[in-house]
């Protein structure tokens, strides 16, 4: 190398020049007006241009596309402080415009370089050159580039499992809460069924008892005329002791009370008896052509006992043509907003209940006087285990159930409220459900 060492004979000892012709890095040597002193093979090679050619040029004019502030920022720092500085191919990933020396892949088409401005100080004591080593960092970064691209995919992959595990989750405890509320529909319609044939008769012995005893009493007012009729003072003694004893004339009217108040009570288990039946549908566990005031009806009745202190049921019913439906899971919906409704009334309060119909649907409509939602939470109502209620006291699920229930019948689960001023839930349905979804 005899022709670079003439070249640069003047700045660095021939031995020197021959190491810096042998490495794979690019040195390049810069006076204080950043003007070219050496620069060697890897230089030239690289840039295409003969060390001859660049030897007392301007940096900038060789390598136009260099950020002429910031070398220049760099180099004055390393001249003034003798410290080194870097910059690493993750700042600056191609400081000079080099094309690629491995194109491995297409990451590489051009060089990625880390780059070192070390001063060369004289034996005064003073910076005479900044060395600048390139250095070919092309591999390294076209596999850490790789490496984080397969970083970012597997990063994907693993949101997109959480995203589908969550999703699994939510339908697990969805499945969960409908197959709870489908055995309590069909314990309720079992125990409907096994009392319904005893009530059944009870009910029609006891017609039969009322008849009875009214002719007994006959009998006696018989037995009364006939005693009063005789003159025997004995018998009259012996009979109006026994009426005093035995307070017949109380035990008359009593009785008379006694059978219409059993009637009556015995009228009540007969239905709800038939509200269990209703609400479970235990005929018809698929699609069917249903009367929604029925099921709502039957529905109230069932779940009486948790409203009747807080709430008074306003029912504001419309015309309804039957709605092809699953009866049993409308109920359920129709269950979950209405104890919703007397849950998120605080002390006494009204429950409206209007239906109604618009075109082709049907709408059921639940509204109360409660606290209403705040509108942060409208958002988060239907996700499953949202919930205000404390621990213990509500899983989350009843709106989220609700909603994949009315989703199923191709309906809408619509809210609107404000904070203090109640809420109301609409369930809109279409009369008949697309054709398909008959004989699932
Ligand atoms: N009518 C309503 N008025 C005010 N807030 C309501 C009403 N209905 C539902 N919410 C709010 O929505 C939340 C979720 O209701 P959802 O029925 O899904 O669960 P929950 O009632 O808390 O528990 P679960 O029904 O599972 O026993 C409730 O905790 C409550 O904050
Ligand atoms: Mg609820």
């Amino acid at each position: 190398m005899t022709s670079a060492s003439g070249t640069s004979g003047e700045v660095l000892p021939a031995e020197l020049v021959e190491v810096l012709q042998s490495i794979n890095l690019g040195v390049l040597l810069l006076d204080s007006d950043y003007r070219v002193a050496f620069w060697n093979d890897f230089m030239v090679i690289h840039s295409g241009k003969d060390s001859a050619e660049v030897r007392g040029r301007l940096l900038f004019d060789i390598f136009p596309e260099l950020p002429r502030l910031w070398v220049e920022k760099k180099v004055d720092g390393v001249f003034a402080l003798q410290n080194l500085a870097f910059t690493s191919w993750q700042q600056r990933p191609h400081l000079f415009n080099f094309s690629g020396s491995r194109p491995i892949t297409g990451l590489s088409e051009m060089m990625y370089q880390n780059c070192t401005f070390s001063p060369m100080v004289e034996a005064s004591g003073s910076v005479k050159y900044v060395c600048l080593t390139i250095a070919d960092a092309t591999e390294t970064a076209a596999q850490h580039l790789e490496l984080e691209r397969l970083n970012e995919l597997l990063q994907d992959e693993k949101n997109e499992q959480a995203r589908l595990i969550r999703k699994l989750e939510d339908a697990q405890a969805q499945l969960l809460q409908s197959e709870k509320m489908a055995a309590i529909g069909q314990l309720a319609a079992g125990v409907a069924h096994e009392i319904n044939n005893p009530v059944g008769y009870v009910y029609s012995n006891f017609s039969s008892l009322e008849r009875y005893v009214e002719d007994l009493f006959r009998l006696i007012e018989t037995y009364q005329t006939v005693a009063a009729e005789h003159q025997d003072p004995a018998l009259r003694t012996r009979l109006e002791q026994a009426n005093q004893t035995l307070d017949y004339d109380f035990l008359r009217s009593d009785m008379a009370d006694l059978v219409r108040e059993s009637r009556q009570g015995l009228e009540r288990v007969k239905q709800i008896v038939q509200d269990l039946r209703d609400f479970s549908h235990i005929d018809s566990g698929d699609w069917q052509m249903t009367d929604l005031h029925k099921g709502l009806d039957s529905t109230l009745n069932v779940i009486w006992n948790e409203i009747k202190f807080k709430a008074e049921v306003v029912k504001n019913y419309g015309d309804l043509p039957e709605v092809q439906c699953l009866g049993s899971q409308l109920n359920q919906v129709f269950m979950n907003l209405i104890i919703n409704a007397a849950h998120a009334i605080e002390q006494q309060g009204t429950i409206w209940l209007e239906t109604g119909t618009q075109d082709d649907w049907v709408f059921v409509r639940v509204r109360d006087s409660g606290a209403g939602i705040d509108p942060e939470h409208l958002t988060r109502l239907f996700d499953p285990f949202f919930t205000t209620k404390p621990v213990g006291q509500g899983t989350g699920l009843g709106l989220s159930v609700s909603y994949s229930i009315v989703g199923k019948h191709h309906g809408r689960l619509e809210v609107e409220s404000e904070p203090g001023q109640g809420a109301t839930f609409t369930v809109w349905l279409p009369r008949m459900q697309p054709a398909s979804e008959e004989h699932t």
